[in-house]
């Protein structure tokens, strides 16, 4: 049983390893001598044509893998994809009967002429991204060569719209040194081939077309030809509207809430202060991401709008707990304008009532306010108690002095009862000015609520109906 399998070991495997290599022998012989036949004479320099006249036509295609990323701040576009290029090489045809039936070889990309194609906006050092893979030649003489590369472009990025844009970016491939005369690109289909697309998370493809272009300068009799691929893209916006949006909206709405707020409570410049800062925080983050131009994005605008109005805000507020807090009247006398504005005017819009306008008690003081500046006291009622008490006392009444110390008395108590009269006159008025002063504080709330509802609606539906794609049907 041990010496079967000794015999099988030293002498058959020996045997059956030698046999396939010396059918593989014969297979890699005939590509060998293909190969050493096919590059005995050719020069890698050498266009490969039968008459110097003849136009080389490549057959241009690309597939699109991904879109890796679209760097608005630097406007570089990264995309992953791999070209599709067949012309025909006169040089490299062959018989296959001649050689085992072999149609296709393999050969190594510098070892055969190609046409040096790039991408005119190319944005990296060494220029060039493709990978020199190999070429596919068949026996017709026809050459297929597929570099793929991760291409990094220059694209003109149009953050008009952001978040809600859609951009188009180019990408031009030529051959760099040979003109129409020599090489012409053919695109037999326009559509960029995108089977095995892996979609983007945050660029929804909406299309890749490609044209040629032949532009014939002055200079030269000779066009010189392009193909241009157009990545359209659509950004997708929830992410924005999830992270910047939305939060920006809320926050905004709170600034409706400070003038709601008790101007007693001291925190209502607190809340407009946070808000404020909350916004340009969101601000910061937007501006992080684009390019600094002198276009503003939609969300710019918009956040703009927003720190706009929270300023504001935060002014009314300051105005409004300034009158909330006005208590004295002999200081501060109400301005004419401000008493038109805020008593007369605004609350007529507002449809706003002064609180004890119609009692009863401030007609009342009213009233006697008036009867005190008219000086009807002076005669009445005390002055007059004292003189009918002289006239009653006695006609002569310098005579009586006591009637006349009396008198006297009488006269420092009136004046006592004059001058608290008036200091509860004055702290009327005090009250009567510090009401009026919370007054014009509760129109003023009221205005900028109903101001500022107005404006953040307007200014949100607005920035909506704006941007396309949302109500607006996308430009294509
Ligand atoms: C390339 O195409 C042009 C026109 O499409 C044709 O005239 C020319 O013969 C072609 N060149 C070759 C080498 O086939
Ligand atoms: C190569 O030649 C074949 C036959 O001569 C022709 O059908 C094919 O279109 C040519 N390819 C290109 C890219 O010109
Ligand atoms: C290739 O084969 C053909 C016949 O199939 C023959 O005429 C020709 O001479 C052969 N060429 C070479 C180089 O062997």
């Amino acid at each position: 049983m041990a010496g079967g399998v000794e015999l099988f070991l030293r002498i058959v495997l020996p045997m059956l390893v030698l046999m396939t290599m010396a059918q593989g022998a014969n297979g890699s012989q005939a590509e060998k001598d293909l190969i050493q036949d096919l590059l005995r004479n050719y020069d890698v320099m050498v266009r490969p044509i039968d008459k110097y006249n003849d136009i080389i036509n490549v057959s241009f295609a690309v597939t699109l893998q991904q879109i890796v990323d679209l760097d608005e701040k630097n406007q570089l576009l990264t995309t992953s994809m791999y070209m599709g290029w067949t012309w025909n090489d006169t040089y490299l045809k062959w018989n296959p009967d001649n050689y085992s039936g072999i149609v296709e070889i393999r050969l190594p990309a510098k070892k055969v002429w190609k046409p040096d194609i790039l991408v005119y906006n190319s944005a990296v050092d060494s220029f060039d991204q493709m990978l020199q893979t190999n070429v596919v030649i068949w026996s017709t003489g026809a050459v297929e060569w597929l570099p793929p590369g991760l291409f990094k472009t220059t694209c003109d990025v149009d953050i008009r719209y952001f978040p809600f844009d859609e951009q188009r970016c180019t990408m031009k491939f030529g051959a760099w040194t040979y003109h129409g005369g020599m090489v012409d690109l053919a695109l037999p289909d326009e559509n960029a081939i995108l089977d095995n697309y892996i979609p983007s998370g945050e660029w929804d493809l909406i299309s890749m077309k490609g044209h040629r272009t032949s532009v014939k300068y002055e200079c030269c009799p000779h066009p010189f030809v392009d193909v241009t691929y157009t990545i359209h893209m659509r950004r997708r916006t929830l992410f924005y509207g999830f992270n910047l949006i939305l939060p920006c909206v809320l926050v905004c709405s709170l600034t409706i809430l400070v003038f709601l707020l008790p101007a007693d409570s001291g925190e209502r410049i607190t809340l407009g202060i946070t808000v404020l800062l909350a916004l340009v925080v969101f601000l910061q983050l937007v501006a992080d991401n684009l390019p600094p131009t002198d276009v503003i994005p939609l969300l710019g605008k918009y956040f703009a709008c927003s720190i706009v109005m929270v300023t504001a805000s935060v002014v009314c507020t300051v105005i409004s707990l300034n009158f909330h807090h006005t208590t004295s009247a002999n200081t501060n006398t109400m301005p004419g304008w401000i008493r038109f504005v805020f008593l007369n005017f605004l609350p007529r819009i507002l449809r706003m009532k002064r609180p004890g306008e119609n009692s009863f008690r401030r007609k009342f003081l009213d009233n006697q306010a008036e009867v005190v500046m008219d000086g009807k006291v002076e005669e009445y009622p005390l002055m007059v108690a004292g003189e009918r008490l002289g006239n009653w006392m006695g006609t002569n009444q310098t005579e009586l002095s006591p009637l006349n110390e009396a008198k006297k008395e009488l006269n420092d108590v009136l004046h006592e009862v004059r001058f608290i009269t008036s200091r509860m006159h004055n702290d009327d008025e005090d009250e009567k000015s510090a009401l009026e002063w919370r007054f014009a504080a509760t129109v003023l709330d009221r205005f900028c609520v109903i101001f500022f509802i107005i404006y953040f609606v307007v200014s949100t539906l607005f920035t909506i109906a704006v941007a396309p794609g949302v109500l607006l049907p996308p430009d294509n």
